[in-house]
């Protein structure tokens, strides 16, 4: 490819403009790394309500009639700007569909939108006649890259149409399989030469995730663990025979960060910015203003002891079971703090808040979402606690060694790939970041976050340990470079 690519990036969520994880971070940062590398792109995503009070300058680009659920919707499809991104955002206007306030999947009692498969089946097509440039707005998309099962359907309809641009698709998440009825499937009016086992059918529904994975060119998910582990059944949810014989097709990437928006020397969030060679007095100030956010005491001893800290969806996925199991022992044997920072199940969320209840001076939990104390949580903490039972790539864990903060996490997926164990042998060699158990029961937590604990003690140790990890780049720039490769090598194809 000589002349610039044209990327169309689909995402369900992108920060700042809307973001519930992980994905929101990279449907940020990876197209901005990819336009630094020279691809033009275009962002697509659908017009929630609260992404149209934050953009400016909108310009409509036309009207497509899009099939939906035994209706046709009228899309308005914008192109609007924001200071943040250095391309302009195209969004997919469907009030009836897309205009609701709050998160973009679930509503407010936590159950989804009854109209998920509508929602993101137009949104999908709407993908589709973008990248097809049906509005003749005279920008046609040489690559579509696709992410999760909420845009799973746009390398299958792609492929309706001759030629169609290069399909990427990402798997961020295998847990979230887009999975509904043959009734939907129905409704939606969608190919039936789709339903078959080789399709998208999926133990008699069919699954948006699956679409994507079978009908992309090249199939990617975001660390080279979890690409291997996905193969499993272990961690395949039913698919690992579909990825299996996409093998010839299937490669990890390991995400990056965003290391302007994700820098305690610069972040807006922080109460003092730091760095890797001028870590104090900084990082200790933030963790008295982190503390005293939570209500908690942040005299002398309060400083000197560990304070342990957690960020991120409050869901089985992040091992909440072990962390839950291990507080009393943390409790009683040692004299660490705890500050807790999330949402979702609402029995992990009572029981955390119950713990802060009894133990208003030892742990402080924020139940919500909250950008900012994530921020000052990575920042304030001593030690970041990540022990998902299974995690794609996970950026938290290199936000915290970005902030000096090394977390503790089990051996899986981009954690396994990102965060190398305090063992004697990796200290030895100037590239332990941080502490890694490989059994996933509470005993195995408790003894690494106790090695953490010990090794915090050693103040020279630990100084070590804080500057590998913020020393180590976690940009895309390498990243972007293999999508881009991925790109040229399946359009040569
Ligand atoms: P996942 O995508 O599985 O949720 P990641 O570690 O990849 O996990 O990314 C999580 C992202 O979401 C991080 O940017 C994290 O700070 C953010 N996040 C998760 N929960 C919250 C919350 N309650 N408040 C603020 N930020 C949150
Ligand atoms: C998903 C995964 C997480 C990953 C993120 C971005 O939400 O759970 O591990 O970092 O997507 O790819």
């Amino acid at each position: 490819m000589n002349v610039t690519t044209r990327v169309l990036f689909a995402a369900s969520e992108v920060y700042p403009l809307i973001k519930t994880g992980g994905l929101g971070d990279v449907g940020y940062s990876l197209p901005h790394a990819l336009q630094r590398a020279g691809a033009d792109v275009r962002l697509v995503l659908p017009a929630y309500r609260t992404v149209l009070t934050q953009v400016d300058s909108i310009n409509i680009l036309g009207w497509l009639d899009v099939r939906g659920a035994k209706r046709t919707h009228s899309v308005r499809i914008l192109e609007v700007r924001h200071a943040d991104f250095a391309f302009p955002i195209w969004l997919a206007d469907c009030q009836v569909l897309f205009d609701r306030p709050g998160n973009p999947y679930v509503q407010a009692d936590g159950h989804d939108w009854a109209d998920n498969a509508e929602r993101f089946s137009v949104f999908a097509r709407v993908v589709t006649e973008l990248a097809r440039d049906v509005l003749g707005i005279n920008w046609q998309a040489d690559v579509v890259h696709a992410n999760d099962w909420q845009t799973g359907l746009v390398p299958a309809l792609l492929g309706e149409f001759p030629h169609p641009p290069k399909r990427i698709f990402t798997i961020h998440n295998m847990a979230y399989g887009g999975h509904f009825s043959l009734a939907d499937f129905n409704r939606l009016a969608l190919p039936r030469q789709w339903w078959t086992p080789e399709g998208v059918e999926f133990y008699g529904g069919f699954s948006m995730l699956k679409a994507g994975i079978v009908y992309a060119d090249e199939v990617t998910t975001v660390s080279p663990t979890y690409a291997r582990e996905i193969c499993t059944e272990e961690f395949g949810y039913g698919m690992q025979g579909v990825l299996q014989i996409s093998r010839h097709k299937l490669h990890g990437i390991l995400n990056g960060i965003d290391e302007k928006v994700w820098d305690p020397a610069t972040d807006v969030h922080l109460l003092a910015h730091y760095s890797a060679n001028r870590r104090q007095p900084g990082k200790a100030l933030n963790k008295q203003a982190l503390l005293s956010r939570f209500g908690m005491e942040s005299d002398e001893i309060a400083m000197q002891v560990p304070l342990l800290g957690m960020v991120g969806r409050l869901v089985e996925q992040k091992g909440l079971d072990l962390v839950l199991a291990a507080l009393p022992y943390l409790l009683s044997h040692t004299d660490v703090r705890m500050v807790f920072v999330g949402s979702g199940d609402s029995k992990y969320e009572a029981k955390l808040r119950d713990f802060a209840v009894k133990y208003p001076t030892r742990i402080g939990v924020f139940i919500g979402y909250d950008e900012s104390l994530a921020h000052l949580l990575e920042a304030g903490a001593d030690i970041f606690l990540m022990p998902s039972h299974f995690e794609p790539c996970g950026l938290n864990q290199m936000y915290s060694l970005r902030y000096g903060t090394p977390p503790v996490v089990y051996r899986t997926g981009g954690l396994a790939d990102t965060v190398i164990d305090a063992s004697r042998e990796h200290l030895a060699q100037g590239i332990a970041n941080g502490f890694v158990f490989d059994e996933f029961n509470f005993e195995a937590l408790i003894a690494a976050i106790e090695r953490a604990i010990a090794c915090y003690a050693q103040p020279r140790v630990w100084q070590a340990l804080q500057r590998t990890g913020m020393n180590h780049s976690f940009g895309w720039e390498h990243s972007a470079q293999s999508y881009l490769a991925l790109y040229r090598a399946t359009s040569n194809k």
